[in-house]
């Protein structure tokens, strides 16, 4: 049916069931996770998808305990790092939505040099979900809009549905809508990631843990994608006959 998404959503869960599965320290699940984000996104660059996100820390995850933060933020920056390379290399822009004021200077430096110096690359936008929160963005989307009112630049009757989306970080971005939004680790739900981006996604959940799935696994979701009828809330028929 469809071919390929243009832009796949990943929430990459179970690092810390993997490790604990194996009597691993949980930053050891953070660690193998970091591989699959290097495999995972060298594999969208070689489909050629034009987005990728990765949920990579939530406004939630800050509350987890503080070791355990702090070995976050060092695989980041250790990825903004040591991946700078691969990602001018192959054309990759590398952006990034959430909190970013929030994350310590060791993080934004390189994630700042990194989304400046790739900003004309026109390859996959590897878009990086960092302290992140689906309805902490509507909430300053609304605040960005309301700002406009408040100046006299807007009315809200003027406020519809390309006005939110062009509001919202993702729009900012020019990122699209999501086609796929993938889930990793058994659970089923969304978990405040892109809530308005997701709308009209397909979601796939597999009960592959985020540090074991990779580009097979990713190549089996894109497989089972390609299946899906999408309807945008048309009959089967309607869309049918428009393809
Ligand atoms: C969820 O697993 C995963 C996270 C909270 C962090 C994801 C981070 C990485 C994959 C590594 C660093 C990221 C990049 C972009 C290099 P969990 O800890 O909630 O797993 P659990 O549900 O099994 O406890």
């Amino acid at each position: 049916m469809g071919g390929d998404p243009r832009h796949v959503g990943i929430i990459m869960d179970g690092n810390g069931r993997w490790a604990e599965d194996r009597g691993l320290p949980r930053i050891e699940g953070h660690r193998r996770g970091a591989d699959s984000v290097r495999d995972i996104v060298r594999y969208a660059r070689e489909r050629e998808l034009a987005a990728l996100t990765l949920y990579a820390f939530s406004e939630q995850n800050w509350a987890r305990p503080v070791d355990e933060v702090a070995a976050l933020m060092d695989l980041l920056r250790d990825y903004l790092t040591s991946e700078r390379a691969e990602i001018m290399d192959h054309d990759i822009r590398l952006v990034s939505v959430g909190a970013i004021d929030r994350l310590p200077q060791t993080v934004r430096e390189p994630l700042d040099a990194l989304v400046r110096d790739s900003a004309e690359n026109r390859h996959l936008t590897l878009c990086l979900a960092l302290s992140y929160g689906g309805q902490e963005s509507l909430v300053e989307a609304a605040r960005c809009l309301g700002s406009e009112i408040e100046a006299g630049r807007l009315r809200a009757e003027q406020i519809d549905l390309p006005r939110l989306a062009a509001a919202l970080q993702t729009g900012r971005l020019g990122l699209p809508p999501l086609d796929l939004v993938v889930r990793t680790s058994g659970e089923q739900r969304l978990s405040n990631f892109l809530l308005w981006e997701s709308a009209y996604a397909e979601l796939y959940f597999t009960d592959v843990p985020w540090p074991a799935f990779r580009r097979e696994h990713f190549a089996l979701a894109l497989d089972d994608y390609a299946q899906r009828q999408r309807r945008y809330g048309l009959t089967g028929a309607q869309v049918g006959g428009i393809e």
